[in-house]
């Protein structure tokens, strides 16, 4: 198998042959996907990102030549291959490929790249199964699956289509620097240290949000970019280190406009029908009826608040949280939607100890029986005030949750329904979105003995709501809501913006709420505040997850599927081996002294 080929460019891609190149001469490349003998006929599938063809080689062994050479073919290794296109025998057709009614006849062949069978570490197409770990440090293997490359085709048509539709709205792309000062978005900065300023560091950007503000001070009016964010945090299945958003800002916009902005932009991305608007609301009733501000509106099994029942009852546990002012929130689940045996109920300890919980109290409702849990605590009259609260009565099993502290009860809720869904997989198909809004503008963190931004430092807080924002009280403060807003999709956050602070005062103010000095809130924010005082227009945006909408578009439920070169869940890239350590000479030409072991 000589170098005859050299030169050629392939006619055809692996995918495309059918019944009406019959008879054509061809030339294809691609991956060795398969091999088999079939007495004495032998056949290899070549495989490219478009399909599989099979090559066959009865005419080509008929000359002379040994079937020995194919040894050299292992599979995934590359080849080149000129033929004829014929049609198969009836017997042979694949009605399960593409080109299962034709092959091609082998006239010549070569060896573009062999691949080490010895060392092969899995087959991407899944024959064999490979650890998540083991597929990220091969990711270029991981990614010939199919299933991979049709990831990152949508990613590049979604990322085509936001271009389109937000250039269409008169939108104008702007890149902003990677290496620039800290933009607090919640998380910790990744930070650059710099050869030329010895001590000093770049920080890179948890979002572009200063620079957009900036530029609307500058009059772009409006601003997009479909940019990376870096945030050092605590990874989950839907968070990277690095992950990119459909960033956006406008100048003089109201949150109305923001949010018929946003529906366009589901419309386009989503596929939803020319109609569609989305669902409102506010964070309150989001929290009180499902324990979160970002529920999965697929299935109902809504929260009921059962605090007021309870204070009354003789299970004192609950009695007594309710006197505490605690919170009690129940969830009924119909027997027409599932069972749960003892094991099941069980399990639910398990399922509310990551949110603090101790258990989940439960009882069983049949014909009028109560059995199980805390049945011997529940009487007919209860379970009647009990039903006068739930959409669905009669038999299935009554779900508890209660704790002194309010966000407690809801979070051991909300995972509690979550595993219901799931477990009975309630969820009706398609895409539920929901536009949630009036945050709270800050967050008081017991632990630090301060306030946190709810969203970022950025937000404005209602504008009818200033005077309690200037106000010392720390009650007022911690209800006070904010002109902040997210978008949800199937339980997912995959937006999140607000309508910005304009006025320097009130900048400065939320920095002393957040408990900054004035030093520091000088030397962080001093370009900014600055910036403000010279001619500001209010200004509003919001930032989609690219990643976490692409996820909901592909159907899949881990943020790796649609970056092509994801880091594992302690941010490090399992192929390059990243991070590592810098060598001598960097670390000495970027002045730091290295304490790490
Ligand atoms: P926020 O922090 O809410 O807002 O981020 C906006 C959206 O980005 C996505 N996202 C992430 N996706 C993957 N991995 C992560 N680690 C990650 N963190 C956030 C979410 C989220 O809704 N500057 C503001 C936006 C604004 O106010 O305009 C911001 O970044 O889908």
């Amino acid at each position: 198998m000589g170098n005859q080929l050299k030169g050629l460019l392939r006619t055809h891609h692996c995918g495309e042959l059918r019944k009406s190149h019959v008879g054509q001469q061809v030339v294809l490349c691609g991956w060795v996907n398969r091999y088999r003998n079939v007495g004495g006929l032998h056949f290899i599938d070549v495989r490219d990102k478009y399909g599989l063809t099979q090559l066959s080689f009865d005419e080509y062994f008929s000359k002379g030549k040994s079937p020995d050479e194919l040894k050299e073919y292992a599979l995934e290794s590359v080849l080149m291959a000129k033929g004829v296109v014929r049609e198969r025998p009836a017997t042979a057709l694949n009605a399960n490929m593409d080109t299962g009614e034709v092959e091609v006849s082998i006239t010549e062949i070569q060896l573009l790249s062999q691949a080490d069978k010895d060392t092969l570490p899995f087959l991407p197409h899944g024959q064999v199964e490979a650890t998540e770990d083991l597929r990220l440090k091969y990711r270029y293997l991981d990614i010939r699956a199919k299933r991979l490359q049709d990831m990152l085709a949508l990613r590049s048509t979604l990322a085509q289509k936001t271009r389109t539709a937000l250039i269409e709205e008169g939108f104008v792309e702007v890149e902003t620097p990677i290496l620039y000062k800290s933009t607090p978005e919640g998380a910790r900065d990744y930070v650059v240290p710099s050869r030329v300023h010895p001590g000093q560091v770049y920080a890179l950007p948890q979002s572009p949000q200063t620079l957009k503000q900036l530029l609307m001070i500058g009059g772009t009016d409006k601003y997009f970019q479909l940019c990376r964010c870096f945030r050092d945090e605590d990874l989950r299945a839907d968070r990277q280190p690095e992950f990119t958003q459909i960033d956006i800002e406008v100048s003089f916009a109201t949150q109305e406009y923001i949010r018929n902005l946003a529906e366009k932009m589901v419309r386009r991305l989503f596929g939803m029908p020319e109609d569609f608007t989305l669902p409102l609301m506010t964070y309150d009733e989001a929290v009180r009826l499902y324990g979160c501000d970002k529920p999965d509106v697929r299935f109902d099994l809504k929260h009921m608040n059962v605090t007021e029942i309870f204070a009354a009852s003789t299970f004192e546990t609950f009695a007594n949280i309710a006197k505490q002012k605690g919170l009690v929130k129940a969830i009924f689940l119909p027997a027409s939607v599932g069972a749960l045996t003892r094991k099941d109920l069980d399990e639910l300890t398990d399922v509310v100890k990551p949110y603090g919980g101790k258990g989940v109290a439960n009882f069983k409702v049949e014909n009028g029986q109560f059995t199980g849990g805390i049945a011997k605590f529940i009487t007919a009259d209860f379970h009647k005030k009990l039903e006068s609260l739930s959409p669905e009565k009669g038999n299935g099993v009554w779900l508890f949750c209660a704790d002194t502290n309010h966000d407690k009860a809801h979070a051991c809720l909300d995972a509690v329904r979550r595993h219901m869904g799931t477990k009975f997989k309630m969820h009706r198909p398609g895409f539920a979105f929901l536009w949630v809004y009036d945050f709270p503008l800050l967050e008081w963190s017991a632990e630090d003995n301060r306030f946190a931004a709810r969203h970022h430092p950025f937000t404005s807080p209602k504008s009818d709501r200033m005077e309690d924002f200037f106000s010392n009280d720390k009650e007022k403060l911690k209800a006070l809501p904010a002109e902040a807003y997210d978008l949800v999709c199937n339980g997912y956050e995959i937006g999140g913006g607000s309508i910005r602070i304009h006025n320097t005062k009130v900048q400065s103010r939320m920095f002393e709420v957040l408990g900054m000095t004035e030093e520091e809130t000088r030397y962080q924010f001093g370009f900014f505040i600055d910036a403000l005082k010279y001619g500001t227009p209010p200004h509003g945006g919001m930032a989609f997850g690219f990643d976490r909408i692409v996820m909901q578009i592909a159907g899949t439920d881990s943020i790796r599927d649609v970056i092509a070169f994801p880091k594992t869940t302690s941010a490090s890239d399992l192929m390059a081996g990243a991070p590592s350590r810098p060598s001598q000479a960097q670390t000495k030409e970027l002045h730091f002294t290295w304490l790490g072991k």
